[in-house]
């Protein structure tokens, strides 16, 4: 597998330097949807900068639509970008406490396994942008990814398995999709990894 470059990888539009000021650690969340888990973080945890990434602007739209209808939490800061991208210009080393990736494309065909964020070279990357005891937080509705994301992130990027939860309730879902899915009967799994 290549190494992951982050001088390789081109800067997002938009001011983001903003953002460096910002009190550390921070929160971020990679595929943020229309921000319904965002918007329920912030919140249960009023203190804490979130930094919710969505790229698709369909999707951001409507996100920004239910910020601004929660009076814009100013310590939620919704981003429109690439979230690899963003995170290689403007996230510090050291500096986030959590990571979320809540239901990203599962990529099922085999042919497809390389954009599956587990098995990307930028989660070294992203190991290094985590403080010493910082955590990834993965949601799936796949038992088969939820088990592939487990053996990458314990055996190849270095993090401990702290958590697997299995949902089944719907009036926990905590996500878009996770309603989606628990609405559907299936059962979502919400993986909890701390860095080693
Ligand atoms: C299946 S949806 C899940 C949305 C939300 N997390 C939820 O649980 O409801 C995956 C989202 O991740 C976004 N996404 C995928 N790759 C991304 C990337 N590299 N940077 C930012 N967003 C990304 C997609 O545009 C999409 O909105």
């Amino acid at each position: 597998m290549r190494n992951f470059c982050s001088q390789k990888i081109p800067r997002p539009i938009g001011d983001f330097q903003f953002l460096q000021n910002k009190q550390e650690p921070i929160y971020l969340e990679i595929g943020a949807g229309t921000g319904d888990f965002a918007l329920n973080w912030v919140k249960k945890n009023s203190n804490d900068y979130f930094i919710a990434i969505e790229k698709t602007s369909e999707k951001f739209k409507k996100f920004i639509n239910k910020y601004e209808a929660a009076g814009s939490p100013s310590q939620l800061i919704p981003v429109h970008a690439n979230a690899i991208n963003f995170i290689a210009h403007f996230v510090k080393e050291n500096s986030v406490k959590k990571i979320f990736i809540n239901y990203p494309n599962p990529y099922p065909k085999k042919s497809q396994a390389n954009k599956r964020f587990h098995n990307m070279p930028f989660m070294s990357f992203l190991f290094t942008r985590l403080i010493n005891d910082g955590e990834i937080e993965y949601a799936t509705n796949l038992e088969s990814i939820a088990k592939e994301a487990t053996s990458l992130l314990t055996e190849k990027w270095n993090f401990d398995i702290m958590k697997c939860k299995k949902i089944l309730d719907v009036n926990l879902a905590s996500s878009a999709f996770e309603k989606k899915y628990l609405e559907r009967g299936e059962i979502c799994y919400r993986l909890q990894f701390k860095k080693k």
